[in-house]
């Protein structure tokens, strides 16, 4: 038997300004689209906000549904919603971030690393993760890869 580690390396921020103003801008957008999120159910907003090669940003937030599993994650609406609206271009950051001040900011579910894995391969190029809160913390993850190291493979398929 052999064993051998996963490192997830995350950057600490502890305050907003230390960032750069573009991923400052990025918190900002995900925050603005806190206010679209449909969550009459959890009442636990999301919004996350997606900066493409060229600059152009796309956003979301989690809609909900009385049949619970219908709903979507913020992160899987604004990842669906920039590669239907901009098909060939890669994505180079995205923004998370909730309305609650918690202990540490949020991090995206396993579903939405899937996804956000999916698009990172097909780019072949990092996409950065920014998980901020209304608290002062802010993570920040170099590639989903970094996040969901052993993530189903569509290559697998092709068998
Ligand atoms: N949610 C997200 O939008 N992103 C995540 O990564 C995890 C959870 C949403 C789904 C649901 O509307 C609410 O948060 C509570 O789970």
């Amino acid at each position: 038997m052999q064993k051998f580690e996963l490192i997830c390396s995350v950057e600490e921020y502890a305050s907003l300004d230390e960032l750069t103003d573009g991923d400052k801008y990025l918190i900002k957008m995900a925050t603005d689209a806190l206010a679209t999120a449909y969550a009459p159910y959890s009442q636990f907003q999301v919004g996350a906000a997606l900066l493409l090669e060229d600059g152009a940003t796309v956003s979301g937030s989690n809609q909900e549904n009385a049949a619970y599993p219908s709903g979507l994650c913020a992160e899987r609406v604004a990842f669906f919603s920039a590669a239907s609206q901009h098909p060939n271009k890669s994505i180079t950051a995205v923004a998370i971030t909730t309305s609650f001040s918690l202990q540490n900011p949020i991090a995206p579910c396993g579903a939405c690393r899937q996804v956000m894995a999916e698009y990172e391969l097909k780019q072949n190029k990092p996409i950065r993760i920014i998980l901020a809160h209304p608290g002062e913390k802010v993570y920040v993850i170099n590639s989903v890869r970094e996040l969901l190291p052993l993530y189903f493979s569509g290559e697998w398929l092709k068998k």
